[in-house]
């Protein structure tokens, strides 16, 4: 393990990487030859909350950048940061895309990046210049970028931790744009990014304090949990979903979109040939027209895919191949909305195609979902209460907002260990799974505490049961 692992380890945000957070501090970089530069696009927050690190002031210089470096000697050249005192998980480890394109009559060496927090930046890469930046998708926690200055027009409302009020941030923490790679078609001069539209509920928590593991973002994830209620699930389920957006980086507007049902669709393949290739969540790998948008061509995956697609030439024949296979935070962490663009799971598999390819894949597995069979729900509102605030610290991030899981890990709710307080405690207490992933929380929680998330996570089942009960067709 290098020196700077180990360092990074003994921070909050290394400990919510070594639980197998996302890996998201340093993504991006990209390298002009001919200017000697490295670009580096620079990690969030953490906490988010930047009262919990900042006592709620200042820029957090290079925080959510792009960081340009001489490469040979390592000096700093300059820099642009994204969002100033960053406080909702908005990275700018995006995927950074150096192109020659004419603005204005006059020919530009630009980088570009559309980070998580919703806006298209064109800088002049030169000097890191502020071209041009335009929200692609609906932005609320600024009106816009001021170009003389670079800096976002916030919106007051967004810095929940001051106003002390909860703030429905779109996008939100998952990010307009996260880490799948978009890409950028010279012949039309289009940018093909994979977006998410999606809102999260930064809910300032006062009393927050860090914990040695689990999730340390600084705001109240118990009570940003969805409720049961089917009115509530059925506006965010609307509200949630995602595009394949044709973005032309010089008029700073979009040209076409692919819609989709859900967010966290693949990373894209632009080629010479004039298309466009993206898996997507509802488990389908698609060829666009990247004049239009047309769709070409289309394969049933059997899963959701996230990793772009590469394209390779071999004895004279093109292929195009693909990492097929559902994960990330989409797939474990948003509840109810997890199955947005259809129930998911995960194959593991590359995916090779040629022209004339004529491989099938075998059936697909049946997917099985445990009947939702709790024991009744006989704790006491304090203690589930209790239950709801330490699930939505130290477990929702797996298993999923209201403990409503996805396809990856166990959906607790369906769990037969949930009736079983003893075998719960050897897991969570003792860690009894910690080779497969499941850690103990004996560092962070005592036996009784984590009894009261049992107690929550039986209370949660027991209400969708009855909401199962009462959207099934009646029977006379
Ligand atoms: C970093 C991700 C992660 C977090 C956070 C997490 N779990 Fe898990 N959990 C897992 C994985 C992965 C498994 C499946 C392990 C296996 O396959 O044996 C699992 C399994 C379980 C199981 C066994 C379920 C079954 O039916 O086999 C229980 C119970 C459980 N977790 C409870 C919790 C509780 C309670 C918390 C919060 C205190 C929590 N987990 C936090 C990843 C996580």
């Amino acid at each position: 393990e290098p020196e700077y692992l180990k360092k990074a380890a003994a921070t909050w945000h290394g400990q919510w990487w070594k639980q197998g957070g996302g890996g998201t501090v340093w993504d991006a970089m990209a390298y002009d030859p001919a200017l000697d530069l490295l670009y580096i696009g620079v990690g969030n927050g953490s906490p988010w909350n930047q009262l919990y690190r900042s006592e709620g002031k200042g820029d957090n210089l290079y925080l959510s950048s792009i960081v340009a470096i001489h490469a040979k000697t390592g000096e700093y050249a300059w820099h642009y940061q994204t969002t100033p005192g960053e406080s909702w998980d908005f990275t700018a480890t995006q995927h950074i895309i150096l192109a020659d394109v004419t603005i204005d009559g006059k020919p530009r060496k630009v980088l570009m990046q559309a980070p998580k927090n919703g806006f298209f930046y064109v800088l002049d890469r030169t000097d890191g210049k502020l071209i041009s930046a335009r929200n692609f998708v609906p932005v609320n926690w600024a009106s816009g970028i001021d170009m003389r200055t670079g800096r976002p027009i916030e919106n007051p409302a967004a810095r929940y931790y001051k106003t002390g009020k909860p703030f429905i941030g779109s996008p939100g923490a998952t990010g307009a744009h996260s880490w799948q790679p978009m890409a950028f078609d010279p012949k039309t001069g289009l940018v093909f990014i994979p977006a998410n539209l999606a809102a999260f509920p930064y809910i300032p928590d006062p009393a927050w304090k860090p914990a040695k593991l689990g999730f340390n973002v600084g705001v109240d994830m118990g009570k940003a949990a969805m409720p049961a209620d089917a009115a509530a699930r059925k506006a965010a389920l609307a509200a949630t979903t995602g595009a394949l957006i044709a973005w032309d980086p010089v008029a700073q507007k979009e040209r076409w979109r692919v819609s989709f049902k859900g967010p966290w669709n693949g990373g894209v393949l632009a080629t010479a040939g004039g298309l466009v290739f993206q898996g997507n969540a509802a488990g389908e790998f698609a060829a666009y027209a990247a004049a239009d948008g047309k769709k070409l061509w289309s394969f049933p995956a059997q899963t959701g895919i996230v990793a772009p697609p590469m394209s390779y030439e071999l004895n004279g024949q093109q292929y195009v191949a693909v990492l097929a296979g559902w994960g990330g935070v989409w797939a474990l962490a948003p509840g109810v909305l997890i199955d947005k663009s259809g129930p998911v799971r995960n194959i593991s598999r590359l995916l090779v195609f040629k022209v004339g390819g004529k491989a099938q894949l075998p059936a697909p597995p049946a997917l099985e979902k445990a009947p939702l069979d709790p024991p009744a729900s006989t704790a006491a509102p304090d203690v589930i209460a209790a239950g709801g605030e330490h699930f939505g610290r130290f477990c929702g991030v797996c298993h999923g907002d209201a403990a409503v899981g996805g396809a990856l890990v166990p959906d607790l709710r369906r769990s037969g260990v949930l009736n079983d307080a003893t075998t719960w405690q050897q897991i969570v207490h003792d860690g009894l799974l910690k080779d497969n992933g499941m850690v103990s929380f004996a560092g962070v929680m005592s036996a009784p505490e984590i009894e009261t998330i049992r107690q929550y996570v039986i209370k949660r089942a027991n209400e969708d049961k009855a909401l199962e009960r009462a959207s099934a067709p009646k029977t006379r």
